[in-house]
């Protein structure tokens, strides 16, 4: 028998679990494939003894609809830059790349599909590079990985942030204040730009458009004179002003990521500074964003990427990743994906159609 191996990593993603689940079936329809999980992203084949599941269909039936990942999944374990503590407890980061190709072969895996973001799939690239038969597959929420058109779980994080919005609006209205809401999305605006469209926002602040903290006021004080009587705000978490920074939370030992945080409390203290004299609230919306179930389109597109990722593993197209591309499900070069992000574009059609609607940019 042929081994598949399967590894989930980086934060964890409505739509996983079917990924999972299309990998396997498609596989159980060969006579020669056996389909194991990797516990922890890579780091349960790293573990002595390694840390493995044998998928049968007991373990992935009707797993399609739980969020999460049966695998397991870490932001820590990155092969690229592993971190590892000295006796003094110093933490340094270290390639093991070549140390993690040498294990897959020792353990006789004949594949790998590898489940994640962007810092997964440089992983997929750089053990593709060692030798590894791999294959990778999109996903975030943030929806910022180039070579694909989108990625699973990203439309799940914006029904739930269109969600909670509809329900900040009729509280705003009730108190005549002005709501802001911090979405995820790290570097990319994505989410908020959906959420701020469905939900219908009267200002989005994205990362690829620094904000003027005067015309977002602007923007506040034209709809009170309106006599609208409230604003809601919905606000990417890497978002800045033209003349500041990005804001960090708390950073956490170990992590590949800095973490983003706390933008919604920062440009509350940027407008009473300039003089807004509404009330202001704000919520930031956290890891609500990744959790529950997957929205059926998210469920549509990790199946079909599972099954696609299977069939390039049969064809022995290695060194790829499967990509969402003008309503198809197509592979693109793990290399070429990993190149740049995803990021809204600022004179593209979602931006301006924004503004058609009236939503302000604070540019
Ligand atoms: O990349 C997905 C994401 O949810 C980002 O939107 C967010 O900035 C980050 O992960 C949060 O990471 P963690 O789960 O480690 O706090």
């Amino acid at each position: 028998m042929k081994k598949l191996l399967i590894s989930t990593g980086g934060g964890d993603c409505p739509g996983l679990n079917a990924v999972i689940r299309g990998i396997y079936k498609r596989a159980k329809q060969e006579p020669d494939w056996e389909v194991y999980g990797s516990i922890e992203a890579l780091s349960g084949i790293m573990r002595d003894p390694p840390e493995l599941i044998k998928l049968n269909r007991s373990k992935v039936s009707g797993i399609h609809v739980r969020g999460g990942t049966i695998l397991k999944t870490t932001n820590k374990g990155n092969p690229l830059q592993y971190p590892i503590k000295d006796a003094e407890g110093r933490i340094t980061f270290h390639d093991i790349t070549d140390k993690v190709a040498d294990r897959i072969r020792e353990l006789g895996f004949d594949a790998v599909v590898n489940i994640g973001g962007d810092g997964s799939q440089k992983i997929s690239e750089a053990l593709h590079r060692h030798g590894i038969p791999i294959v990778g597959v999109p996903k975030t929420i943030d929806n910022d990985l180039k070579g694909t058109d989108m990625t699973f779980g990203f439309q799940t994080a914006v029904q739930i942030a269109t969600d909670s919005f509809d329900k900040l609006v009729t509280t705003a209205e009730s108190h005549h204040r002005v709501m802001i809401m911090e979405v995820m999305g790290r570097d990319a605006g994505w989410i908020a730009l959906h959420t701020a469209i469905g939900g219908g926002a009267e200002i989005c602040l994205i990362p690829e458009i620094p904000y003027d903290v005067r015309e977002v006021l602007k923007r506040i004080n034209e709809r009170y004179e309106k006599g609208r009587g409230f604003v809601n705000i919905v606000i990417a978490e890497g978002a800045k002003a033209k003349d500041g920074t990005i804001t960090f939370s708390a950073g956490e030992e170990g992590s590949e990521h800095v973490r983003l945080g706390g933008v919604a409390f920062e440009l509350s203290r940027q407008l009473k500074a300039v003089g807004c004299k509404q009330e202001i609230r704000e919520t930031v919306l956290g890891h609500v964003q990744r959790g529950g179930t997957p929205v059926a389109f998210d469920r549509v597109l990790a199946s079909l990427f599972g099954v696609k990722a299977f069939e390039l593993v049969l064809e022995g197209a290695f060194g790829k990743m499967v990509s969402y591309q003008n309503n198809s499900i197509v592979s693109v070069d793990l290399a070429e994906a990993t190149q740049s992000y995803h990021h809204v574009d600022p004179k593209g059609s979602l931006v301006q159609g924004a503004k058609g609607l009236g939503i302000s940019f604070g540019d």
